[in-house]
């Protein structure tokens, strides 16, 4: 684990909502673990690394709320304080892979994407929300887009279109990281499909480090113990897809 105020030197429009800062940081970092960003004055909030390189580091951030949007008001030059890396991040060792991002989930899979090559999903809601396609593109042996309005790619969902790639090609193992209904949706589909899977999942986190116990899905620590979990552990996590905790601690409904 390293800590660092590093200067961002690249900040790049994915979209209308979403940008990314690429900024200077030399730790070693697997694809799909995460980064715990301090905002001054505001909060502390875990970001997968979307970009890695040996002497920089990129986080792509999508503006919901204060944290967020706080970040979006950052410039070149500007400095941004990060620890990390924390999480256990994908195995990419696990034969034919299929990688699916959904939304900004996309950051999540990127590294991935750019390491193995593989055949990839980049699904958002239309045209306007796809992110990364041009990066996911320059490395991904077949990269295709889904959109819910048909306003780009697949007209479809992200688990429609890997039923349909996974009727083209084998794959052996599918990663995915997006809203947690395209997770359940995607490891059901794998269960018919009998594909082994690997999700990345979100929860809310304070210390990103496997100490305050606020991420925990029945005894595993989101963002120590995952934040990937496998088709083995899946059946484990009776939270997934049902119920997430607030800021205080109380269980709020995902469906
Ligand atoms: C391991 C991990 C990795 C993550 N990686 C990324 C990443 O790469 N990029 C990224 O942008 N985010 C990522 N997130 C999510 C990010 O940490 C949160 O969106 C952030 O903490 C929100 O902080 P905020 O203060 O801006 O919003 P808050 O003030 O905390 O939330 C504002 C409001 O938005 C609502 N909200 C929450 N999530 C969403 C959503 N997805 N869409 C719309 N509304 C929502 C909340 O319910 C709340 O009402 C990740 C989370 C985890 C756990
Ligand atoms: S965020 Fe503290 S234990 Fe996971």
């Amino acid at each position: 684990m390293s800590e660092t105020t590093a200067r961002i030197e690249k900040i790049i429009d994915e979209a209308y909502d979403t940008k990314t800062f690429v900024f200077g940081w030399d730790a070693e970092i697997r694809p799909g673990q995460f980064a715990m960003v301090w905002v001054p004055g505001v909060d502390e909030i875990p970001m997968s690394v979307s970009g890695i390189n040996d002497r920089t580091k990129s986080i792509t951030v999508k503006a919901i709320g204060e944290a967020t949007r706080k970040l979006h008001e950052l410039k070149v030059g500007d400095a941004i304080r990060v620890r990390g890396p924390y999480g256990n991040g994908f195995d990419l060792s696990g034969g034919e892979l299929l990688i699916i991002g959904g939304g900004v989930g996309t950051a999540a899979v990127m590294p991935a994407i750019v390491q193995t090559g593989a055949d990839a999903i980049i699904a958002a809601r239309s045209d306007r929300d796809v992110i990364m396609d041009d990066l996911a593109g320059r490395y991904s042996k077949n990269l295709r887009i889904a959109t819910d309005d048909g306003s780009k790619g697949f007209h479809g969902n992200a688990v429609q279109l890997m039923k349909e790639m996974a009727r083209e090609k084998h794959y052996d193992c599918v990663l995915a990281c997006g809203p947690e209904v395209m997770l359940h949706f995607t490891y059901e589909a794998c269960k018919e499909l009998g594909l082994k899977c690997q999700l990345s999942m979100e929860r809310l986190m304070k210390c990103g480090a496997g100490a305050c116990g606020c991420c925990v899905m029945d005894g595993m620590r989101v963002c120590k113990d995952g934040p990937v979990f496998d088709e083995t552990q899946i059946p484990l996590l009776t939270e997934f897809w049902k119920s997430k905790r607030d800021a205080c601690g109380r269980s709020v409904s995902l469906r």
